[in-house]
This record gives structure tokens, sequence and C-alpha cells, in this order.
């Protein structure tokens, strides 16, 4: 069967070089070696944690273009705003109605939430969109009968239960949803930041992928090592220079640096080495970034563009949506 690739991509913030490893360009290399792809900013996931306007308007912006200057073929795949097809509103009510609200009660993002909750009232601050949000994930996924999600391993559960959904729904009506897999890409996990955790925003640990060179530079130099000095032999094992080094190098240079650290490189010349490497691959991206920034209406443009392209395929499927479910002319 042809594959058909879907991911969405929550716009919070300016994407960081744990997002572009782990989610933009394992996606990119997805697209080129499939038929059909879909990316979309999944802007109306945006507002379930943030309610500032200006803040999710300018999410959108910087992530968009982070994408295309990433390399994304807009003539490859489809690239859309979520908001831009109001027929995912639409479809993830009526999966609302055949979606068992146990099945929600059991999602982890809820269940985190009401866990670190201080208050007594374990609801507190908990709102209907963060409860409901797998299934707004599942019209996402199911408005185009996506048959591979990539996705971080934090959001299999999602396609676990978009699985679902989409089987009750074809249970109840007809088997009009086909039951998407997880792409599982653990490249995220292992992006350590400035730290050794997981690279984060929230953990302000990120090295910028869009910053000028002194600034990458200077987070680069904050890696945390440990304190050995120049010439004695390091240990590449748990190193974060070295993991992120080997998230961007070949292997030939991977061993290269191996021997370098048998032989005792300087922290200083390792990390050097990292901006050198870093530095040479997002060049190009920081550069078209930077262009496109200044020149808004050409995203615009783009995203309408896309939207125009995939709104008559979701018109279609939710007509037929609609007549399976009675919501038809009489
Ligand atoms: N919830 C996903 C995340 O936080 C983003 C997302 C929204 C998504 N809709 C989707 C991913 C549909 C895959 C398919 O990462």
């Amino acid at each position: 069967m042809k594959k058909r690739i879907l991911t969405g991509i929550t716009t919070t913030g300016t994407p960081h070089i744990g997002n572009y490893l782990g989610a933009i360009k394992p996606a990119l290399k997805l697209a080129a070696e499939n038929d059909e792809s879909y990316f979309f900013l999944a802007d109306y996931h945006a507002i379930i944690k943030n309610t500032n306007k200006a803040e999710v308007n300018d999410s959108v912006k910087s992530v968009a273009i982070s994408w295309l200057a990433s390399g994304l073929d807009i003539d490859k795949s489809f690239f859309y705003r979520q908001s831009d097809i109001p027929e995912i509103l639409e479809l993830s009510w009526i999966l609302s109605c055949v979606t068992a609200k146990g099945l929600m009660n059991r999602s982890h993002a809820y269940k985190a939430a009401v866990s670190t909750n201080e208050s007594k009232d374990e609801d507190k601050g908990i709102t209907m969109g963060l409860f409901s949000y797998p299934i707004l994930m599942s019209a996402d996924i199911l408005m185009f009968n996506a048959t591979h999600v990539p996705v971080g391993a934090d959001q299999l559960q999602h396609i676990e239960m978009t699985r679902d959904i989409a089987g009750r729904f074809n249970h109840i009506y007809k088997k009009i949803f086909n039951l998407p897999e997880a792409i599982i890409g653990d490249d995220i996990k292992t992006i350590p930041g400035l730290d050794g955790r997981k690279m984060s925003k929230s953990y302000k640990n990120i090295i910028p992928l869009l910053s000028d060179e002194k600034t990458l530079k200077k987070s680069i130099m904050k890696i945390v090592t440990n304190s050995l000095e120049p010439g004695e032999k390091k240990d590449s094992n748990g190193c974060n220079v070295f993991s992120l080094y080997s998230a961007f190098a070949t292997s030939d240079e991977i061993s290269s640096l191996q021997e370098k650290y048998e032989d005792g490189i300087g922290w200083g010349d390792a990390k050097n080495l990292l901006y050198n490497k870093i530095n040479n691959e997002v060049q190009h991206i920081r550069d078209k970034y930077n262009e496109l920034n200044d020149k808004p209406h050409i995203i615009n443009d783009l995203l309408n563009e896309g939207a125009n392209k995939v709104r008559p395929q979701a018109k279609e499927f939710i007509g037929e949506i609609r007549d399976l479910i009675g919501i038809s002319k009489i």
C-alpha cells in the first residue's frame, strides 16, 4: 500500500537544534523517501497551552519559516495551517461523539497535568481543550486518512487512541478510516541539551537553530562537561559534546573524534569542532530564515497555496462522513 505520511507541528516558540534534529530533519527525510506527505502547523493545538495572541501568531510564523528554510519542498509535500482547514474541527466534534470519556481519562498528557496539580481540586486549571486534545489530533490524522505518523515517543499513546477512535467509528458507521501507524523517532530523546537533559525550552538548556554565529558559539561553549584537562583521556560515553557531534557527523567523522578523545583533546577544542560542524549545517538555514523573515507575505502565500491544495480533499471527505452519520440534506 502507498504510504501517506502526516505529522503536525505544535507552534510554540522558535525551533531549536533539538527540534531540528528530532522533528524537522527526520520528517524531511521521510518526505523525500515517500510519495505523499502532509505537514501542518497545529495552531489550534497551540492555544491549549498559550492564550497570548502575539506569541501564538509569532510562533506560527517562525515555525513555518524554519521548516521552509530547512528545505521543505512544497511542491512535493502538502504544507498547511490547521486553522485553514475548518473541516478538521468539524471532524473533531464528530469523533468526540464516538469517543469514550474513559479513553480520554487514560491520556498521559491529561493525567500528568492532574498529578502535578497542587490544588485540592484535581481539575483545577485543566481545560476541556487539554482533556480532549487527543481527539483533535485524531481528526488531524483521520481527515486525510494518513497511513503513517512520525512522532516523538511521548505521542505514541495518541496514535493508539486515534486507532481506537477510528475503529469505533468504522464499527458504528462504515469502514472508512484507515488505522494509522506511528513512526517513532528515538532521536528526540537522545539529543541532550547544554546540561545533558533532553533539549527543551522548558529546561532552558537549548542550543538555538536560528541565532547568529556568535550566539551559537557562546551557547555551545556552555555545554556541561567534566573537569578533565587537555591531555587526559576522555570518555565519549554519555558525553554531551560527543552526542551532539554524533547527531551531525558522518560515521568517519565520529570515529575520528573518538580517537581524539582517547588522545586527550581539550574541551575547548572539542567544542570548537562541534561548533564548526553545527554551524556548517545550519548556516544556510539561518540565511534563508532571515531572508524569509523579512517577507512574511511570501509565507502567507505559501500557506494559502497549501490550504488550497488540501482543503478540497477535506471537504469531499467530510461530505462523505456527514452522509454516513445522517447530517445531510433531507
Ligand atoms: N500533539 C503533537 C505534538 O505535540 C502535535 C500534533 C498535533 C500532531 N496534531 C498531530 C502530530 C497529528 C502528529 C499528527 O507533538
